[in-house]
């Protein structure tokens, strides 16, 4: 499988830290669209473990977690000889590339980030050196493999921004242009999808409903679902509009079902209950043939890790082409 192919029209990378199993809301935030890209780009996966250690308390799941969220990416078709599937801690380069990015990077970008200071409000207690270089880590995760666009949530576009203006600082300090400015693809994300209906799904606060799930955990979640919080009795009107649990009815259920439900919660036609019956039926249906694709690929966890292995081996290759061109370019003896 050749390393850059001719037709494409272009490198997309994206990264995600190791956070094991996925849920819907990876799903549609990201996994979906990695899927899709893979038509029209050569596209490098990276799971981002030197990133996770900037906010683990312990990397005790950190093989688990990493080997569950392959198992998704695969499962949900990422084609592995096509594309590139990787761990980043396999590619040296990219630390010897965060420590030269480093040198062009002024120390005040960082600690002014919105996303710096949001961890500083969430781990007061853990302010590490490598959180406040995290940008520059993501920046060489994306530069190293010469990337055009990066396909990420919009609360990524800080580092994004700052993935550019670093580009920017080295090809002018070095009177080079072996660095590429990516374009950021922000991904389209249904902002309410958890189960309290406040917060964005999300592992750490429990509240998500995972890919892998069982058809009957998933009714069960689907169930504990919070509605319209104005639809209080059964006989009160809804408004879908702020229902999350219609927001995955649109991603999930059929147009007819969508619009069928759009008028009578709105009536009180259609009672919650109902409502979420339809959902988990749809949401299973919707992922009978990932939770089988996986369940076998979990019988092969050896194949697995090759996957991640050769995925490595082959941006490996791409890694030692830029390093050249960036060594040459600093003019380091
Ligand atoms: N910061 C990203 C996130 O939390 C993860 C990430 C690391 C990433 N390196 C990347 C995303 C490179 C895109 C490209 O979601």
């Amino acid at each position: 499988m050749s390393v850059v192919s001719t037709v494409k029209k272009g490198r997309v990378f994206s990264g995600a830290r190791p956070t094991g199993r996925q849920h819907l809301g990876n799903y549609l935030g990201a996994i979906k669209n990695y899927v899709a890209l893979q038509d029209e780009y050569d596209c490098v996966y990276c799971i981002v473990d030197l990133h996770a250690l900037t906010t683990m308390e312990t990397t005790e799941n950190l093989r688990q977690n990493t080997y569950e969220m392959a198992l998704d990416w695969l499962a949900a078709g990422i084609r592995p000889q096509e594309s590139i599937m990787m761990i980043q801690s396999h590619i040296l380069e990219v630390t010897e590339l965060h420590v030269i990015l480093s040198m062009v990077t002024p120390q005040g970008k960082l600690t002014d980030l919105p996303t710096f200071k949001e961890k500083v409000r969430q781990q007061p207690h853990n302010v590490n050196y490598g959180l406040v270089g995290y940008p520059v880590l993501m920046a060489a995760d994306i530069v190293l493999y010469k990337s055009n666009a990066v396909p990420v949530g919009v609360d990524q576009q800080p580092h994004l921004e700052f993935t550019r203006e670093v580009v920017r600082s080295f090809n002018y300090r070095f009177k080079t242009n072996v660095l590429i400015e990516p374009e950021m693809k922000a991904t389209e994300f249904p902002k309410v999808l958890c189960i309290d209906g406040v917060q964005k799904m999300s592992k750490s606060l429990n509240n998500h409903i995972e890919l892998a799930a069982t058809p009957e955990e998933t009714q069960q979640r689907v169930m504990q679902m919070v509605t319209d919080p104005a639809r209080m009795r059964r006989t009160d009107p809804g408004n879908p509009d702020v229902c999350n649990v219609f927001t995955l009815h649109k991603y999930f259920s059929s147009a007819e079902e969508v619009a069928h439900i759009n008028i009578e919660c709105r009536r009180a036609g259609i009672g919650c209950v109902d409502c979420k019956k339809i959902l988990a039926k749809n949401l299973n249906a919707h992922l009978s043939d990932f939770r089988e694709r996986r369940a076998k690929l979990d019988k092969t966890p050896d194949m697995v890790w090759d996957i991640l292995h050769d995925g490595a081996s082959r941006a490996k290759v791409i890694a030692k082409a830029t390093m050249a061109e960036v060594h040459a370019a600093i003019g380091l003896p």
